[in-house]
């Protein structure tokens, strides 16, 4: 029998979409995908390494596994993403037994490295960066889902915030042609694709290698035109390229959901200043303000960063002065983590204690906690498409997300799953939505 992988997969959608990359490409090379870990001869596990949270987990992960390779010899073990790429050498110091390594935009390296391992019984690592080259196409992708596929636009990014790794996890930003980018979720569609997920670090930064106006909105337009795609999500936008442009595609096209993602860090532009992100506290609310009266109605919801080095009571109160202004529909909050080689790594004297960064972030999701509760109020009543994602986590046979990105539960039956079907709203709380199916609509609307 044939060795059968495992991949267990830490951090965000693009991780997520790399790991069904390296699926993909080692079931086309003869390998079979196991149900769990436990029936795995080959586990391979997708860091991240966004903060030093994520980088612990995978340390204690391979603490776990130590014993077991320790039994079973044959048992291949890979770390590859964010984590490997930036720390593939301290990973073989602390985990010797460890024995592939790769970078993030690996995926179709990993049965050589496999093979290279085995031939020379010795670790097999490549963390090599791909700079310059647009990223490599994967034609085999083993997708989770059915109904939802995430697409990669573009990889890396040219920012550098002061706080972020990913410019040296990821490197520099190398947009796909739009050409690929079309037939490849023209090819999830053909098997039943209804909504795709465009990734990228600043996907508003996309620029068509391979054309003269190559703009994101136009990306958009182009896949709006593709006959059976109901859906289009896109994560994330930057706020300095948050265009007019891209404001009029989303307002006219149906298909790009009601939902817009943008991460804002912080809401006091000392902060974002240091930072480097390149926007003021004023200038992000007006793209907001823009947002807000786009003749469409969008939810935003962002990321937010407290306890960076030097934020005072002061800019925090500044962030939580922006969520009552903005009225966020939904917050990733984090407190900020120290990462080597970024910029902000050496301001490490002017680090807010651990226990104050704790403090800020209990009462942000206290603050953030109300805001959502009486927005999703709101919705008492109305009608929601929800494209129907599978089993709700309690109460409910199913789940799924409208539009606009929350998550709705209710009762129905499982055929359901994998289809858009009306909701309507009938309780809510401040992280999700309850409804009731609404089957009378669905069969005088089909
Ligand atoms: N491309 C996205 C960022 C992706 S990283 C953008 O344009 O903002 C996802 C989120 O992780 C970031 O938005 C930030 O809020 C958080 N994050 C990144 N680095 C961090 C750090 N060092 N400590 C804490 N949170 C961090
Ligand atoms: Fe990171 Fe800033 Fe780019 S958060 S991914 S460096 S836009």
């Amino acid at each position: 029998m044939g060795r059968r992988f495992f991949i267990e997969t830490f951090g965000c959608q693009m991780n997520e979409l790399d790991s069904e990359r390296i699926a993909g490409q080692l079931r086309y090379g003869g390998l079979q995908p196991a149900c769990s870990a436990a029936e795995a001869d080959l586990i391979i596990l997708n860091t991240c390494s966004i903060r030093d949270k994520a980088v612990q987990k995978v340390y204690s992960r391979l603490g776990e596994l130590r014993s077991r390779k320790a039994r079973e010899p044959g048992l291949m073990l890979g770390v590859v993403g964010c984590m490997a790429q930036l720390e593939g050498d301290r990973i073989l110091k602390k985990a010797p037994f460890v024995d592939l390594i790769a970078g993030p935009q690996k995926a179709c390296a990993i049965e050589g490295l496999l093979a290279q391992r085995l031939s020379s019984g010795r670790p097999a690592a490549d963390l090599r960066m791909e700079e310059d080259t647009e990223p490599a196409e994967s034609s085999e992708i083993l997708r989770e889902s059915r109904w939802h596929a995430g697409v990669t636009i573009s990889e890396g990014c040219d920012r550098r915030c002061s706080f972020c790794v990913i410019p040296y996890t990821r490197g520099r930003q190398r947009d796909r042609s739009s050409a690929r980018i079309v037939r490849e979720i023209e090819g999830l569609v053909a098997q039943g694709c209804l909504e795709v997920t465009l990734l990228g670090q600043t996907v508003t930064s996309y620029r068509d290698p391979s054309e003269k106006h190559p703009r994101f909105a136009r990306l958009l337009r182009r896949l709006a035109k593709i006959d059976g795609l109901e859906r289009i999500r896109f994560t994330a936008p930057h706020p300095n390229d948050f265009d007019d442009d891209l404001l009029v595609a989303m307002a006219e096209l149906p298909q790009v959901c009601d939902h817009i993602h943008l991460p804002v860090q912080s809401g006091s532009t000392t902060i974002l200043r240091a930072m480097r992100r390149g926007y003021s506290r004023e200038h992000y609310l007006d793209v907001v303000r823009k947002i807000k009266s786009a003749p469409r109605l969008m939810a935003i919801s962002t990321d937010i960063i407290v306890g960076f080095p030097g934020e005072t009571d002061k800019d925090f109160e500044d962030t939580l002065s922006l969520l009552d202004t903005v009225q966020y529909d939904g917050v990733f909050s984090f407190k900020y983590s120290p990462r080597p080689s970024t910029p902000a790594f050496g301001r490490g004297d002017e680090e807010v204690p651990e226990e104050k960064k704790r403090e800020r972030l209990r009462i942000l999701l206290e603050r953030q906690r109300l805001i959502q509760y009486n927005k999703n109020a709101g919705y008492l009543g109305r009608n929601l498409q929800v494209l129907v994602d599978g089993k709700a986590r309690t109460g409910f046979s199913l789940a799924g997300r409208a539009s606009n990105n929350r998550i709705v539960n209710f009762d129905g039956p499982e055929e359901l799953v994998g289809t858009i079907v009306p909701v309507e709203i009938t309780g809510f709380g401040p992280n999700s939505l309850k409804g009731a199916w609404n089957r009378q609509r669905l069969e005088t609307t089909s």
